[in-house]
């Protein structure tokens, strides 16, 4: 089939796998803009590191195919994830509350490939509890980062940022729920971004 072609029917799109580790609204809100035509991605795996995941359920709703990754064994989790990313032709990896650190090796594997959402405007509050420090220093903006994975935790080339108002009232839990709405706007956008 001809790009056009493929362009005009929507057929061919890049197989994805997200990466999670919790509740997966971020993973729900990209299975369904999966699904939308203009969409370049599919979804075609989920990985969790937990069984406990709630995430998890997302696979069994849209019957995509989900797998447990027990990563107390680095090396042996990443070899089991090679081997199901070759086997179903997996292109390109979203992590959404992903909460492992992935090897160096297996970033330089999938160079440029691997994307990450952040709830925080990076490079500011790298790493967790982001939205706890931001109240605390009582900060007048927050907001959430889609960027590529690099070898330094959340440190890679910035997609995409969206900046939000904290307001007086807001506790870190509000907080996280108005930044998380965001996200869901942010991720497709960002991959609609990179894929334009
Ligand atoms: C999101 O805030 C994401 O940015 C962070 O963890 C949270 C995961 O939420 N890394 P969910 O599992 O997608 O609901």
């Amino acid at each position: 089939m001809s790009n056009l072609m493929e362009k005009l029917t929507g057929l061919k799109k890049i197989k994805t796998a997200v990466f999670i580790s919790g509740a997966g609204s971020n993973l729900k809100n990209l299975i369904k803009f999966s699904k939308i035509k203009k969409s370049p991605i599919s979804i075609d795996l989920i990985i969790s590191n937990s069984n406990k995941a709630m995430g998890l359920k997302y696979g069994n709703q849209f019957k995509i195919k989900k797998k447990i990754i027990n990563f107390k064994n680095i090396k042996s989790a990443e070899k089991n994830i090679l081997t199901l990313i070759v086997n179903k032709k997996i292109n390109f990896i979203c992590l959404a509350g992903f909460m492992k650190i992935l090897s160096k090796n297996f970033i330089k594997k999938f160079n440029g490939k691997i994307i990450n959402i952040h709830p925080s405007l990076l490079p500011k509050y790298k790493g967790l509890n982001t939205h706890e420090k931001a109240i605390v220093n009582k900060d007048k903006f927050a907001g959430c980062t889609v960027h590529y994975v690099s070898a330094q935790l959340d440190s890679g080339k910035i997609i995409l940022q969206k900046k939000i108002k904290i307001a007086s009232k807001d506790d870190s839990n509000s907080l996280s729920q108005k930044v998380l709405k965001q996200e869901h706007k942010l991720y497709p956008a960002a991959i609609l971004k990179i894929f334009s």
